[in-house]
């Protein structure tokens, strides 16, 4: 496995979530250790956490067996991240305080690893001066916190205390396990999801859409260092950790309006939304009744934001869109990108499983202005959004002066 996270787990009734981000993090080929403290054991088995991780989980319960002094300083040698979800008031106290008197305490005070923390405790207690002086200060020494949710809390009361979703808490520390600076102070802009043409209050046009594709290129610029801008239709996707701008759209022309007035500015430029070609030329204010016979609705056509993008494109700037075809899949691709003035694009056929919408992974292939193809098989879209920005850097090392 290519990274190590060591996962404290201390004693708060969300320390069940952790059996989650072990299990998310493991699936993605993350080497987890745990470390528990006293009270987590109290909330959660070690065995369960040990299933998952198929390591061995430590804890502060006597095991004469293990030279707990020499294995804490390895765990903290190892980690690539060190994460502690849950973070209770008392361990970001300590850690804050540079006390050490616990396995867990005392490996994150030998660690040199990136630290990240997820709170979780009652509203008071999290919003109580100390705890946030001691949040303050940790910050200050480059600690990430992953802020808590508001929601109903294990104790009744309502409001800011919940541990962040595992998803979300995996998607940051997969953030800085994978941190490079390729694209460090360029600005990208990538589109993504459905758009929604209204017919009248109750009825829309859209499309099968899922923002998966897109969603995955963004997480892949900010992984790369760019600050990126995310314009997206409404999808069920998460808003990707350290995303600089993002933008929710519903229609085509919404969609027009945040991308025309933001292109000039950016360096890289992905269209991987699934924009409507056409919307309602009248958008009806009430609800249609139906009536005898059947009904027409006309159709008027849109922007082509693409188009008109790659129409203004200055000079060092990259554009990319995407072609979901159900035939002659590359000539039209090659034909879109002609007619678009794209530097890439990225070609998929729709009808193949695995591929296109709705689904974790995609077939792709990927087609410069030379016409040179990178054929890819069947992956998961987050490694489609690696390959494409890949490419995107071999474009950055040609010599640019003469594209258009
Ligand atoms: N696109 C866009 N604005 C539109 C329609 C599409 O910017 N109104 C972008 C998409 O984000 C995608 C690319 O154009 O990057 C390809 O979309 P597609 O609908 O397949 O292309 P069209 O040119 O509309 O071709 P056709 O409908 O003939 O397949």
């Amino acid at each position: 496995m290519k990274y190590n996270v060591v996962l404290g787990v201390t004693g708060g009734i969300a320390a069940y979530k952790a059996c989650d981000i072990v299990s998310r993090l493991t699936k993605k080929e993350v080497n987890v250790d745990v470390i528990m403290t006293r009270s987590a054991t109290e909330f959660v088995g070690p065995v369960t956490l040990q299933s998952l991780s198929k390591n061995k989980v430590v804890t502060d319960m006597f095991d004469t067996n293990f030279y707990w002094d020499i294995e804490h300083i390895s765990l903290a040698k190892k980690a690539d991240v060190f994460l502690i979800a849950p973070a209770t008031a008392n361990i970001i106290g300590k850690m804050a305080n540079g006390i050490a008197d616990d396995m867990l305490s005392t490996t994150l005070m030998a660690t040199k690893s990136k630290i990240i923390m997820a709170p979780a405790m009652n509203t008071v207690m999290y919003e109580s001066p100390a705890v946030q002086e001691n949040i303050q200060k940790l910050m200050q020494r480059g600690v990430i916190f992953i802020e808590p949710l508001e929601g109903l809390l294990a104790c009744n009361d309502i409001g800011k205390g919940k541990m962040q979703d595992p998803e979300t808490i995996v998607d940051t520390v997969i953030h800085h396990l994978t941190l490079t600076n390729d694209l460090e102070g360029k600005k990208v802009l990538v589109t993504a999801g459905p758009t929604i043409e209204v017919i009248d209050p109750v009825r829309y046009i859209t499309n099968r859409s899922s923002g998966k594709m897109g969603y995955q290129v963004a997480r892949e610029a900010v992984r790369r260092g760019a600050k990126v801008t995310l314009i997206s239709g409404k999808t069920s996707e998460k808003i990707p950790y350290g995303i600089s701008e993002f933008i929710s759209i519903e229609s085509a022309e919404d969609m027009y309006q945040a991308v025309i007035t933001r292109a000039a500015e950016m360096d890289i430029i992905i269209k991987s939304a699934a924009v409507a070609d056409y919307t309602p030329s009248q958008k009806s204010q009430s609800k249609i009744k139906k009536s005898e016979g059947d009904m027409s609705i006309e159709l008027e056509r849109t922007h082509d934001i693409l188009f008109e993008t790659g129409q203004q494109k200055r000079k060092n700037q990259i554009l990319v869109g995407f072609a979901a075809e159900t035939d002659h899949i590359l000539k039209n691709a090659i034909s879109k990108m002609e007619r678009k003035n794209l530097d890439l694009i990225v070609a998929n056929d729709v009808k193949k499983e695995g591929a296109g919408f709705g689904v974790d992974t995609n077939i792709v292939n990927i087609i410069d202005r030379d016409g040179s193809v990178t054929e890819l098989p069947l992956m998961d879209k987050s490694m489609v959004a690696k390959s494409l920005f890949d490419k995107i850097m071999e474009l950055y090392d040609d010599s640019r002066d003469d594209r258009k």
